[in-house]
C-alpha cells in the first residue's frame, strides 16, 4: 500500500482485542542473517471481545515458515499469511495454542526495529511496533503475556545471552561451541516490552537490595574494553532506585536488572522490562570522552527509563494514544529526580528552554497536536515534545492545583489500582478526582487540546486603597483540525514583590489558591489584593507554573528589579530573559539594531552588578543568567514574517556589546574559576565549569583576540572534555586560521572516539557562516561519519538543520541539502529519516521568500515514490 494511503487509525475506533495470549514461548537460535524464531503463543477468546471472531495477527516484512495449531500443522486452506498478517478466518472458539516459525535476517535490518546488528551485537527495539518484525503476534499494548524466552548462539559469537525477567537455566550445547541460555519473566508484558540482547559484550555489576528486602543483581553491558566507562550510569542507577522507593515508595520487582549500551539505536534508550536497551551515547561516561552534559543526560535517562518500570510496565498503556500516560508521567519523575540530586531551580531553567524551543515550536506549527492525539497514521511520528514535555508540565499543574498531599496519595491509589493493567489517562485522573474531591473534568482539556495559551496580564495599583488589581485573560491560538478553543485550567504561581521582598497576598478572590496561586479558568479574571502600602512588581508564573507564554505590562526597569529582588529563582532568570527577548525582537523583526545599543548597556549593567554580588555563589544559576535567548527563541517569539539573518544579527550584536562591556569581568571570572584537583561530575564543580565556558562564550563575541588566547590555553591545558568542548564551541565563533588549527587537533586528540567525534561533527555544522553548507557537504565523507550510524546523523545532519541562518540559506541550498538527504535516508531507515525532516516544522513562520523554498523543498520529498509511512506523513502534515 502506498504511504499516502495508510489508514488513518482513530481513538474513537478503540475496542478490545477479540484473542488474548497468555504466555508466549520463545526459542530463537540467533545468526547474523538467517536467526530462527519458534514462537509458542497460548491464545484465548477474550470475554471482552467478539465471539467468534477471526485471529488476526500482525506482522511487519515476516515470512511464515511453518504453522501448527495444538501441535498439528494447520491446513493451508485454513490460514492466509502475507508479510503483514497472519490470518486464522475462523479459529477455534475456545482456548489454543499456535506453534508459528519465521525466520530472521538481522544483519540486514537497518530501520533498527525488531532485531538487529549492531557492531556485531544482536539486539532488539520493539516499542512502538518492532515485535511484529520478529514474529506474528497481536502486538498491541493491551495484549498482555509472560514470557519465556530461549536463546541460542555460537559461543564465540555470542557469549553474553540475556533477555527479559530472570535467568532460569543456561548450559553448553554438546560440542562446546554453542550454548543457550533460558530467561522467564513472570510479570505479563505487552509485545512492545520484550527485549533479547546477544554479543561480545563487558559488564560492570552490583548488588543492589530494595527497601522492601528483595536482593537484586545489577549489571551494565558495554561494549569490550569500555566498562571503565559504565560506572556512571551504574551509579545513577542505584541512586534513582533509592529515590523511586523513598519518593514514591516503588520498589524493584525481579532479581536482575540489566542495561545494555549498543552503538546503533534509534532512539535515547528503551525500558524493556528488567533488559533497559540505551543508545551507548547515554551510558558510556569517563571525563575524556563524556562532558558535564553527558554525564547529567546520562543520570537523567537511567531514570527515565527505571521509572518506566512502574510508570509504563506494571501500569503500561491501553493503546497508543495513552503514551502520556507513561511517557509524560515518566519525564515528570525524572525531572523531579535530577532537581533533587541537583539545583532544582537550574534544572526547572533548563527544562523550561527545552519546553519552549522543543514544543512550543511544534505547538506553533503544523506538526502541533494534542498532549492526547485523537487520530495517527505512524505512532512512531508522536514521540513529541507534546506527548513527552507537556505532558510533563500538565502532571506538574495537576500537582500545583491539588496540593502534594492529595497528588502523593493519588499517585499511591494509581499505584495500587491500575498494577498489571493497561490503562488510560482517565482512569489515572479518576484516582487524583478521589483523592483531592476536585472535579477535574475542565482540567482533563489540557490533554485534549493543542497549542500554547496566550496570558496577558495587567497590573493596576491604587495607592489611596492600597491595593493592586490583576487583569488576566487566556487565549489559545488555532491549530490543525482545531479551529475553536476553549478556556484550560492555567494556575499561575505568583507573587507581589516590594521593596524589601514578597509583600503579603490577600485577597477576597476565590480564585487566590493557597500557596499563592491564581487558578485562571476563565477567558478572563481580575483578582484585587489588598493591604499593600507600596506599588509592588508583580511576579507572575512562578517556577513556570503553566506552560503558556506569558505577556506582561511591566517595564524594563521593573523587571530588571525582579531580577535582583525576586525571591523566586526561575522568575529572577525570566525577568532578565524577558528584558533581552523585547528589545531582540523588535530589532530582529525590524531590521533597526539601533535600539539594541542602549538595551545592552542596561543589561550589561544589570549582570555586572549580578556577577560582583553573590551570583558566584549559586555558579549554575549564574551560567544560565548570563546565556542571552537564542536566535531560535527569538524567531519563534517573532512568530511569522521571520528573517532568520535579521534575527541572527540582532542577536550578534546584543551578545557582542554585552561581551565587550563586560570584558574585564568575564575574564576575570575565567580566570577565577578555574578548578584545581581531578575532575568531578558533580554539580557543584560541573556549575563552576559551566560559568566559566559561558563566560569564555561571551567574550569570544565581545572581545575575540583575547577570547582566541584564552580558548587556546584552556583547550591546551583542560584535563576534561567539558572545558575541551567549550574551547572548541568559543572558537568556532572566531573565524580564522586559529579555528581551522583548533578543529584539525580536536579531530586527531579523540580519533576513534565516534561520540567525541559527533561533538566535534556538531560544532561545524552549526557555524553560523555561509561556508558551513559546504563543510558539512565535505564532512560527510569523513571516516567520522557513517550514514547508518542514526548519531553520526543527528549530529551533523541534524546539527546543521539545527543552525538557524544555514539552513535556513535565503539559496534555499540548505532545503534542498537535508530534503535530499531525508529522501536517501528514508530507503534505510524511516524513523531517522522523518525525525530529520521534522526540522522543517517552522517553515511557516519564515518570510515569503524562505517559506516558497522550503514549502518546495517538502513537496519534492512529498511527491517522491515509495516514501515509508513515517516520511510520508510528516511531509504530508507538515504542508497541509
Ligand atoms: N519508551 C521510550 C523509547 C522509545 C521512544 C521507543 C520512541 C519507541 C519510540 C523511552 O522511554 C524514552 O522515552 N526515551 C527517550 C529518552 C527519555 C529520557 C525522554 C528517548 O529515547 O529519546
Ligand atoms: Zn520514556
Amino acid at each position: 500500500m502506498p504511504a499516502e494511503d495508510a489508514p488513518m487509525i482513530r481513538l474513537e475506533d478503540y475496542r478490545p482485542s477479540d484473542w488474548l495470549i497468555d504466555t508466549v514461548d520463545l526459542d530463537i537460535v540467533l545468526d547474523a542473517t538467517k536467526t530462527r524464531v519458534r514462537a509458542l503463543l497460548k491464545l484465548r477468546p477474550n470475554p471482552h471481545g467478539r465471539p467468534g471472531a477471526p485471529l488476526v495477527l500482525d506482522g511487519d516484512e515476516l515470512t511464515l515458515g511453518s504453522i501448527a495449531l495444538d501441535d498439528v500443522p494447520l491446513d493451508p486452506g485454513l490460514y492466509s499469511a502475507t508479510p503483514q498478517t497472519l490470518t486464522l478466518a475462523s479459529p477455534p472458539d475456545r482456548p489454543f495454542s499456535l506453534r508459528l516459525e519465521t525466520e530472521l535476517d538481522p544483519g540486514a535490518n537497518t530501520k533498527l526495529m525488531g532485531l538487529y546488528r549492531s557492531s556485531g551485537v544482536y539486539c532488539t527495539q520493539c516499542e512502538a511496533d518492532g515485535f511484529r518484525r520478529i514474529t506474528y503476534f497481536l502486538d498491541r499494548p493491551d495484549v498482555m503475556s509472560v514470557y519465556t524466552v530461549r536463546l541460542e548462539a555460537a559461543k564465540a559469537e555470542a557469549p553474553v545471552l540475556l533477555a527479559n525477567g530472570n535467568l532460569v537455566a543456561a548450559a553448553e550445547l554438546p560440542g562446546g561451541e554453542r550454548h543457550f541460555a533460558v530467561w522467564h519473566d513472570p510479570h505479563p508484558k505487552p509485545a512492545y516490552l520484550f527485549a533479547l540482547v546477544g554479543g561480545k559484550l563487558d559488564h560492570v555489576r552490583q548488588p543492589y537490595v530494595t527497601a522492601e528486602g528483595r536482593k537484586v543483581e545489577l549489571a551494565v553491558y558495554v561494549e569490550p574494553g569500555k566498562a571503565g566507562r559504565a560506572g556512571w550510569a551504574l551509579d545513577s542507577l542505584v541512586r534513582c532506585m533509592r529515590w523511586d522507593e523513598r519518593v514514591f515508595g516503588r520498589n524493584y520487582d525481579l532479581d536482575v536488572f540489566n542495561v545494555v549500551a549498543v552503538s546503533d539505536f534509534n532512539m535515547g534508550a528503551m525500558e524493556n522490562k528488567g533488559l533497559n536497551i540505551f543508545n551507548d551515547k547515554y551510558v558510556l561516561a569517563d571525563p575524556q570522552t563524556a562532558s558535564d552534559g553527558d554525564y547529567a543526560s546520562i543520570e537523567a535517562i537511567i531514570a527515565h527509563e527505571y521509572f518506566h518500570n512502574w510508570t509504563g510496565n506494571r501500569i503500561t498503556c491501553r493503546d497508543w494514544f495513552q503514551l502520556c500516560l507513561k511517557e509524560g508521567l515518566t519525564v515528570f519523575r525524572d525531572q523531579e529526580f535530577s532537581s533533587d540530586e541537583r539545583s532544582r531551580p537550574v534544572k526547572r531553567i533548563a527544562d523550561v528552554r527545552t519546553l519552549r524551543a522543543t514544543q512550543f515550536s511544534e505547538d506553533a506549527g503544523p506538526l502541533a497536536h494534542p498532549v492526547r492525539p485523537r487520530a495517527y497514521k505512524e505512532i512512531n511520528n508522536f514521540y513529541t515534545p507534546t506527548v513527552y514535555e507537556k505532558g510533563a508540565e500538565v502532571i506538574r499543574m495537576l500537582k500545583v492545583l491539588i496540593g502534594d498531599d492529595a497528588f502523593e496519595r493519588g499517585m499511591d491509589l494509581y499505584f495500587e489500582r491500575c498494577d498489571g493493567t493497561a490503562a488510560t489517562i482517565e482512569e489515572f485522573l479518576d484516582c487524583f478526582i478521589e483523592t483531592s474531591g476536585q472535579d477535574l473534568a475542565h482540567f482533563a482539556q489540557w490533554y485534549e487540546q493543542a497549542g500554547t495559551p496566550t496570558v496577558v496580564a495587567a497590573g493596576r495599583y491604587d495607592a489611596a486603597a492600597k491595593s493592586y488589581t490583576l487583569d488576566l485573560a487566556q487565549s489559545t491560538p488555532r491549530t490543525p483540525g482545531q479551529p475553536q478553543k476553549v478556556p484550560l485550567v492555567i494556575p499561575v504561581a505568583l507573587g507581589l514583590v516590594g521593596r524589601s521582598g514578597d509583600l503579603p497576598l490577600s485577597s477576597i478572590s476565590p480564585a487566590l489558591k493557597a500557596g499563592g496561586v491564581v487558578v485562571l479558568d476563565q477567558p478572563s479574571l481580575s483578582v484585587t489584593f489588598t493591604g499593600l502600602s507600596e506599588a509592588p512588581a508583580p511576579s507572575l508564573l512562578r517556577g513556570f507554573s503553566a506552560p503558556v507564554r506569558l505577556e506582561l505590562d511591566l517595564g524594563d526597569a521593573e523587571l530588571l528589579r525582579l531580577f535582583t529582588a525576586d525571591s523566586d529563582s526561575f522568575n529572577r532568570w525570566q525577568a532578565l530573559q524577558t528584558v533581552a527577548t523585547r528589545a531582540l525582537v523588535r530589532a530582529g523583526a525590524s531590521g533597526d539594531l539601533g535600539g539594541l545599543d542602549a538595551k545592552a548597556g542596561e543589561l550589561a549593567q544589570a549582570l555586572e552588578g549580578f556577577l560582583a554580588g553573590p551570583a558566584t555563589a549559586d555558579p549554575a544559576f549564574a551560567a544560565q543568567a548570563l546565556r542571552l535567548p537564542g536566535p531560535a527563541d527569538i524567531a519563534r517569539e517573532i512568530g511569522k514574517d521571520v528573517d532568520p539573518d535579521a534575527v541572527f544579527a540582532a542577536h550578534r550584536k546584543l551578545a557582542r556589546e554585552i561581551g565587550a562591556a563586560l570584558a574585564g569581568p568575564l575574564a576575570a571570572l575565567h580566570a577565577g574559576l578555574r578548578e584545581a584537583g581531578p575532575y568531578s561530575p558533580a554539580a557543584g564543580p560541573a556549575g563552576r565549569r559551566a560559568l566559566r565556558n559561558e563566560a569564555l562564550g561571551l567574550l569570544a563575541l565581545g572581545a575575540p583576540a583575547e577570547a582566541s588566547r584564552l580558548t587556546q590555553a584552556q583547550f591546551a591545558d583542560a584535563d576534561n572534555l567539558t572545558d575541551r568542548l567549550a574551547a572548541l564551541a568559543a572558537m568556532t565563533l572566531i573565524p580564522g586560521e586559529a579555528r581551522e588549527e583548533l578543529i584539525a587537533r580536536f579531530a586527531s586528540l579523540y580519533a576513534g572516539e565516534p561520540l567525541v567525534l559527533d561533538k566535534w561533527l556538531m560544532a561545524q555544522a552549526l557555524i553560523p557562516e555561509d561556508g558551513t553548507l559546504d563543510r558539512v557537504r565535505g564532512l560527510m565523507g569523513h571516516p567520522a561519519f557513517s550514514p547508518g550510524n542514526p548519531n553520526r546523523v543527528r549530529a551533523l545532519i541534524g546539527g546543521f538543520a539545527a543552525n538557524l541562518t544555514q539552513f535556513n540559506r535565503a539559496d534555499g541550498a540548505g532545503y534542498g541539502f537535508i530534503a535530499g538527504i531525508v529522501i536517501e535516508l528514508d530507503r534505510a531507515n524511516p524513523q531517522v529519516a522523518s525525525r530529520l525532516l521534522g526540522s522543517f516544522k517552522s517553515w511557516r513562520m519564515l518570510e515569503d521568500g524562505r517559506r516558497e523554498l522550503a514549502k518546495s523543498a517538502l513537496a519534492m520529498v512529498a511527491a517522491t515514490p515509495g516514501l515509508s509511512r513515517d516520511v510520508a506523513d510528516i511531509a504530508a502534515r507538515s504542508l497541509a
